[in-house]
């Protein structure tokens, strides 16, 4: 098969990348350090053109539900509009609670979500809760008086390399409409994740947990990013994420 893929330089889209190729599928990435801007919506059509599939694993970091709305409701609109009048499966990769909190950054996924599931072809939609990666991706933002701010957080969180299996596994299956919430095998606090990697990566660093304002701080701190029941579970824990990354003090996994 062909398999485009939005944002296959980042933290998901890269496993995604590497696990296509290797199980015998070509691949064509879209991002801006492939030349392609999803959100000005410019050569989009001619990089997804031939493809059986496009998974959509763009992001961008913000925490403004304005920001966020206009970045994923922009690259849903011109991967759909690329993909018109041609047999593109569409498989979008959104986050277990988002549609139950649209507030900051998951204002722009509920709306990605709305848009896909009111598109006309074929589509899929996975939520995933956060991946390892997060832990770091968070310490990457704020700090205040030496300290990293990290919000506080119930989090189940799932390897992103078996996030990118079951994305593959979608496109390949054929299927349609919302596929089971996939999650990680157990709970865990932001913090104390954060605070592993910076242990194990040898940083003297310190983690200040704080509650994010809001209802989307309410949401993080009481549960409402948690997987339901009826979820799929991963099985590779946070420490055993940790521990195959070795103490290289790499932001990602690359
Ligand atoms: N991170 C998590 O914990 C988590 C959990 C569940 C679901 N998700 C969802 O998974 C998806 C991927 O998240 P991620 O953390 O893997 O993202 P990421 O590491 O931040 O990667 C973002 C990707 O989007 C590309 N991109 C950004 N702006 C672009 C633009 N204007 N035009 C073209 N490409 C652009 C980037 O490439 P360039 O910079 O080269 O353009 C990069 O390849 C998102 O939809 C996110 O909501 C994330």
């Amino acid at each position: 098969m062909l398999i485009a893929v939005a944002g296959g330089t980042g933290t998901v889209g890269h496993h995604i990348v590497e696990q296509a190729t290797r199980a015998g599928h070509e691949v064509v990435v879209l991002s801006r350090s492939n030349g392609v801007d999803l959100v000005a919506g410019d050569g989009v059509r001619a990089a997804i053109e031939g493809a059986d599939a496009v998974i959509d694993v763009a992001s961008i970091q913000t925490l403004s539900a304005r920001a966020s709305r206009e970045f994923f409701g922009a690259v849903t609109e011109n991967l759909l509009a690329a993909a018109r009048g041609a047999d593109v499966h569409h498989v979008a990769l959104s986050i277990v609670g988002a549609a139950q909190a649209p507030h900051g950054y998951y204002a722009g996924k509920f709306l990605q979500e709305q848009r896909v599931a009111a598109s006309a072809g074929h589509w899929s939609i996975l939520r995933a809760t956060q991946f390892h990666e997060f832990a770091v991706q968070v310490l990457a933002q704020a700090k205040v008086l030496g300290a990293h701010l990290v919000p506080r957080m119930r989090s189940q969180p799932v390897a992103a390399a078996e996030v990118a299996a079951a994305l593959i596994q979608i496109v390949e299956s054929g299927a349609h409409g919302h596929a089971p919430d996939l999650a990680g095998p157990r709970e865990e606090r932001m913090a104390d994740l954060a605070r592993s990697y910076l242990r194990k990566t040898g940083s003297p660093e310190r983690v200040l947990e704080v509650r994010l304002p809001g209802a989307l701080g309410a949401e993080m701190a009481n549960g409402g990013l948690l997987p339901g029941p009826g979820a799929r579970l991963g099985s590779q824990t946070f420490d055993d994420w940790l521990a195959q990354r070795g103490g290289s003090g790499r932001t990602d996994d690359r």
